[in-house]
């Protein structure tokens, strides 16, 4: 379905093809819409994103995304290399130094902390203000930035990537309320399931998460291109009244407590990690 016939945007985060944004650049392709990918000169150095390019007809420009400037020059040469005014935009872009250092939480590197707030959520405040001032946006136009539930819930290891994730819903909301008012933008935050990606496999304990929530979800963890296949619904006219949300992308996980599935699993572990909280709670593990 060319559900993205003349619709035009611009997909930051492609990295390689296990990325969200990738996927979502091949759906998007596949749905008609034309579009630019961007992403920092060190990623395009790596070179893979020129091979999506090529598969989705797109053009590629360089932008760091806590640049204003880089921001700037990469919604006036969208608009130019596209024909046009845009529809939307995927900020799919994420990182912490003390994540991937593996700082422990109490002890956070303040200022690695700033740079993963600046990336990770600040740069989306930063996207907005710019398309803001320079109106590259159509009416109804769709922002969709990419969120996870270590925003709202304690993952131990997720760090100061929680705090990134709360403050970018945040904005989510905060600009949706003055976008819409101003030019009839929608914005919106997909909380995604664990995803075997570069940034998703950097998080310590990637593995477990992700079991615990496939384990725990009705309907299992939801992939890449299934996300990607849901950015193109958020960006298409058929969600055009959806604004200010955080919607769970997640096979279910948000809501549940504990399944069937992960009670099997735990009850019938052969390992011993669970035996101490057993113990104390009476029940034998084996
Ligand atoms: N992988 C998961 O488990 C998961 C789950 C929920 C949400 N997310 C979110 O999805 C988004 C995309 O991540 P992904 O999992 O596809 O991983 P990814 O590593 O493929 O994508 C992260 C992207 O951010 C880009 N980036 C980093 N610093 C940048 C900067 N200064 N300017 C511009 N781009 C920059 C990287 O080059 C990379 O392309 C992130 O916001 C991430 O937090 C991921």
């Amino acid at each position: 379905m060319k559900i993205l016939k003349n619709k035009r945007g611009i997909i930051f985060g492609a990295l390689d093809e296990n990325s969200i944004a990738w996927q979502t650049a091949l759906k998007a392709h596949a749905a008609g819409a034309k579009f630019v990918l961007t992403n920092t000169e060190m990623a395009l150095r790596k070179g893979d994103i020129f091979e999506l390019a090529k598969q989705c007809d797109a053009e590629v420009i360089a932008a760091d995304v806590t640049d204003m400037d880089d921001l700037e020059d990469l919604f006036k040469e969208s608009m130019k290399k596209l024909g046009g005014k845009l529809d939307f935009i995927l900020h799919s872009v994420g990182m912490s130094p003390n994540v991937r250092k593996k700082v422990p939480y109490p002890e956070l590197n303040y200022e690695y902390f700033k740079k993963t707030i600046d990336i990770s959520a600040t740069s989306l405040h930063k996207v907005l203000a710019t398309s803001y001032k320079l109106d590259p946006l159509n009416e109804y136009g769709s922002v969709v930035a990419m969120t996870y539930i270590g925003s709202e819930r304690q993952f131990s290891s997720y760090g100061d990537m929680s705090q990134a994730k709360a403050m970018l819903e945040s904005i989510v909301r905060s600009f949706g309320y003055h976008y819409g008012v101003h030019k009839k933008v929608r914005i919106n935050s997909i909380s995604q399931s664990p995803t075997a990606t570069s940034a998703g496999k950097g998080v310590g304990g990637f593995d477990a998460f992700f079991s615990y929530a496939d384990c725990n979800s009705p309907l299992g963890n939801a992939t890449a291109e299934e996300c990607a296949e849901f950015c193109v619904a958020m960006f298409s006219d058929f969600t055009k009244k959806v604004t200010m949300q955080n919607i769970y992308h997640d096979g279910g996980f948000s809501t549940m407590g504990i399944s069937d599935k992960l009670i099997g699993n735990c009850f019938n572990c052969k390992g011993d990690c669970m035996d101490e909280t057993f113990d104390k709670i009476n029940i034998k593990a084996k």
